[in-house]
């Protein structure tokens, strides 16, 4: 089982390995048997084994190309309201992060995840079997040449060349479905969000912008650096 070693140090184990060093001892694995025990490594620090969320896996999770980060991924379920039993497609799976998230939040539902490059359909199925997610099916596929899915929820899509994806995702979804297009560039936006208006798809665009603050009593102020930029997101339904 895979498990986070909350000391010191944290770190993120699976159980089926023998020990784990960390500079705050060796810890012996074996003598974890369930969540929310403590342990003590060969220096005589504590930890906790506690169950890893999901953004403590994703700490663990394989990365290649940039990924839809939690604060924007969950910012595509605060906008169309994906929930349990929803069946989506995710094109340019990339390596799976948003896939993920997904999947996740719409389990027994399912995520097809598009992906045309091989190594990277290879991390999607490997992330997949880290969280224990079933419900990702993955296919290697070039997904501008055509998808067989239909009747979806939502459709997400984060791939150079989405703008030429915005028709059959329209054929493709629900009546009531969703789409939401995430990019790093306005460009790529404006391109998608003409081709909306052509299906005269409602559409709304944002970007989640995020500050995290110090807090300490007295010296409570937003951190002086921090990652300015993700992306824009474009929603849109099919009504
Ligand atoms: C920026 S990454 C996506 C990252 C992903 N959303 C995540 O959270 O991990 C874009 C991916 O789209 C894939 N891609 C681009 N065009 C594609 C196409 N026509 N069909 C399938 N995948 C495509 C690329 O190979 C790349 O892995």
């Amino acid at each position: 089982m895979m498990v986070f070693l909350v000391g010191k140090r944290r770190v993120l184990v699976n159980t089926s390995a023998k020990s784990v060093n960390t500079d705050f001892g060796r810890i012996d694995l074996a003598k974890i048997k369930k969540y929310g025990q403590a342990v003590k490594s060969s220096t005589g620090d504590s930890f906790v084994a506690l169950k890893p969320s999901f953004v403590d896996l994703l700490k663990k999770a394989k990365r290649g190309p940039q990924v839809v980060t939690p604060k924007d991924a969950a910012q595509i379920v605060a906008l169309t309201g994906a929930e349990s039993g929803w069946n989506c497609l995710d094109a340019g799976g990339g390596s799976g992060f948003l896939s993920l998230f997904i999947a996740n939040i719409v389990k027994p539902g399912t995520v097809t995840a598009y992906e045309r490059t091989k190594e990277s359909a290879e991390k999607i199925k490997s992330n997949a079997k880290l969280f224990g997610l079933g419900n990702i099916v993955v296919k290697n596929k070039d997904v501008l040449r055509g998808f067989s899915e239909k009747k979806l929820d939502l459709i997400t899509l984060d791939m150079i060349g989405a703008e030429k994806m915005i028709k059959p995702c329209h054929r493709a979804l629900k009546e009531g479905g969703w789409l939401a297009v995430y990019s790093p560039h306005i460009e790529q936006q404006l391109r998608c969000i003409k081709e909306l208006d052509k299906l005269k798809m409602e559409c709304a665009t944002v970007e989640n912008t995020r500050r995290f603050w110090k807090s300490k009593a007295g010296f409570t102020h937003p951190f002086h650096t921090q990652l300015a930029h993700t992306g824009f997101i474009t929603v849109a339904r099919k009504i």
